[in-house]
């Protein structure tokens, strides 16, 4: 299954999430790969000291056939990336007269997906090109929110230019509340406004605000590993129970 975290708002959790989910089901023993397709290379940082050779903009440039060549393995047995790196900048520059620019990195990774179980793609904080390639390539779109103005508008956004790019009417796609903190009534006054607009597509798992995510953050290391028993990594942990239990057709 190929799920794509994504939303336009920038720092909702979305790099958390990658990482977590990538390394919780890596470690649940279900083969993964993580692409990070922010030039920021947050995620990418999580998992690789160095800078591999080949990373996510010859995932996307290069002939679908060489998609291998992008993979890098990490210390966990069970998880490879596609690493990210400045070049993706420039990347978005060079795919601009590209036809069916929006379709390189699903066609590339055709080539791979059968060795994974999970591939989990990491966007950018904005709708630019990359996004548009993670979004046609996914199976499910995993929109992380944080309670807070302008959320659910947020989503409406993404979920009609996803419908654009892929030509649906219904883009499969869950809803994760993070960052949450039950205390503030302005959480709640929102949580309501999103229960009713997108209730079915809400996961079950919320992801508290934690000092331990942000501790774990700060580290460049996912909490699952970094501090195993603390509440972040429960929350994690419990999301990726679920997305195993999740059954989502596969686009024909
Ligand atoms: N559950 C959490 N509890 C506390 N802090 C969190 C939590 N999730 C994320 N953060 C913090 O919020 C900030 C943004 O998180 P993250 O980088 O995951 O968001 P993002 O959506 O990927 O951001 P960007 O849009 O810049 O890519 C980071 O400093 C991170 O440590
Ligand atoms: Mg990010």
């Amino acid at each position: 299954m190929i799920l794509t975290i994504t939303n336009t708002k920038g720092g909702v959790g979305k790099t958390t999430t990658a990482v977590n989910v990538a390394a919780g089901l890596a470690r649940k023993g279900r083969r993964t790969l993580l692409v990070d397709l922010d030039p920021q290379a947050h995620a990418t940082r999580c998992f690789l000291e160095e800078t591999p050779e080949r990373d996510a903009t010859d995932l996307i440039m290069d002939k679908p056939g060489m998609a291998a060549r992008a993979v890098t393995p990490t210390d966990l047995a069970e998880l490879d990336v596609v690493a990210a790196s400045g070049r993706l900048n420039e990347t978005a520059e060079l795919l601009a007269t590209r036809i069916r620019r929006e379709e390189r990195l699903a066609r590339a990774l055709e080539r791979i997906r059968e060795d994974y179980r999970y591939v989990v793609i990491d966007c950018p904080p904005s709708l630019g090109i990359l996004t548009h390639n993670g979004i046609v390539a996914a199976d499910l779109l995993l929109v992380p929110v944080q309670p807070g103005a302008g959320a659910v508008s947020g989503i409406r956004v993404l979920l009609d230019a996803a419908g654009e790019l892929r030509d649906e009417d219904d883009v499969p796609f869950r809803i994760l509340v993070t960052m949450l903190d039950l205390r503030t009534s302005r959480t709640n006054a929102l949580f309501d406004e999103l229960l009713q607009d997108v209730r079915k597509h809400l996961l079950r798992t919320f992801v508290a605000r934690s000092e331990s995510i942000n501790q774990a953050n700060l580290a460049a290391r996912p909490v699952l590993l970094s501090a195993p028993s603390s509440r972040g990594a429960w929350d994690y942990e419990s999301l990726c129970d679920e997305i195993v239990r999740l059954r989502v057709p596969t686009p024909a």
